[in-house]
């Protein structure tokens, strides 16, 4: 992942997405008949970090898709706005993914509303910058372990007792390419997320006798609040930063464009739904290909200037 200072060194700029995610716009996606059928059509689900990013675009197009979701964050402001605007099948749980007694309040919020929990989505996470590992703080430590993997594993922990129950459930996890790539960010944050992967394929090991699939979602740079929070910046700030960030990252990765936070919902959707019934294990890297890479365009110009 980028920081803003980093977004600000590339040149070509980007598309001008600041607003609703596309998934505010969801509609149901297949017909029955009359009757307009969702990919998750009477499925119930959590979504951590819902408050924001790609979260907040995953709640959406849950919902969209016939979903009944638990939105858990720690923002309950951003998180209750959400759940108002979206009516009866979005309920919102304050939750801070550190703490085990708040993420089994959330599963048990779930069960009790809804009467089931088909999907675990453990998104929410904190990023940092970037810094020589000399100067990489304890705290700094603690933090990213604590929300990135510790999330990760409460949720698992807490959910797959009720999906075992069921016989049938998908846990998915928000990691980053920064579990396959030693660069783009922090150190600490890139050997968290490796966990959080590996720590998915052995719990998918485990549950995948039980109907319980258990899969992780990879994200490239994806344009959300994570670039521009805890930086101490005013609203109007924040967008212009945002902007740039916006511009840096449309010539990030062989796709030119910046990555959205529908691009990840739409990914956890497949991973959530009954399409990806034999999944389970994967890794889904959603980057616009910049895994494979450096740019081409700028591999060139710089051989060119060579
Ligand atoms: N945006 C990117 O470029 C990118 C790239 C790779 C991976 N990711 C991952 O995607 C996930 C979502 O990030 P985003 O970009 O949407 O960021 P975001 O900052 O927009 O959203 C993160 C959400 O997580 C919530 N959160 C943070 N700590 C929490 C805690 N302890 N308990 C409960 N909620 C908490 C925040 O309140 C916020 O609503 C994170 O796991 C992040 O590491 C993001």
């Amino acid at each position: 992942m980028w920081s803003g200072a980093d977004a600000e060194k590339c040149e070509d700029a980007g598309r001008g997405f600041l607003g609703k995610d596309p998934g505010s716009e969801a509609g149901r996606a297949t017909t029955e008949g009359d009757i307009d059928m969702g990919k998750l059509e009477g499925k119930a689900a959590i979504i951590t970090g819902g408050s924001s990013g790609i979260g907040e675009a995953s709640v959406r197009l849950f919902v969209g898709e016939g979903c009944r979701v638990v939105i858990a964050d720690r923002d309950a402001a951003a998180g209750e706005r959400l759940a108002a605007e979206l009516g009866s099948a979005v309920l919102f749980q304050r939750t801070d993914v550190t703490s085990e007694d708040d993420v089994k309040a959330a599963v048990e919020r779930a069960v009790t509303a809804f009467g089931r929990l088909d999907c675990m989505f453990s998104n929410a996470g904190v990023s940092g910058d970037l810094r020589p590992i000399e100067e990489v703080t304890v705290e700094e430590y603690e933090r990213l372990t604590s929300v990135n993997l510790k999330g990760a594993f409460l949720g698992m922990k807490h959910a797959a007792p009720v999906m075992k129950r069921q016989r049938s459930g998908s846990i998915i996890t928000t990691s980053s390419i920064g579990s396959l790539m030693a660069e783009n960010a922090p150190h600490l944050y890139c050997a968290v997320k490796a966990a959080v992967n590996h720590l998915t394929r052995c719990v998918a090991n485990e549950l995948g006798g039980s109907g319980v699939r258990v899969n992780s979602v990879c994200p490239g740079a994806i344009l959300t609040p994570i670039f521009t929070r805890d930086q101490g910046l005013s609203e109007a700030e924040a967008i212009e930063a945002l902007k740039r960030v916006e511009e840096g990252l449309s010539g990030y990765q062989p796709i030119p464009r910046a990555g959205l936070p529908d691009d990840i919902a739409k990914a956890a959707l497949w991973l959530a739904s009954d399409d990806s019934s034999f999944v389970t294990g994967a890794n889904l890297v959603v980057d616009g290909g910049k895994t494979c890479g450096e740019n081409w365009a700028m591999m060139l110009a710089q051989q060119e200037a060579m």
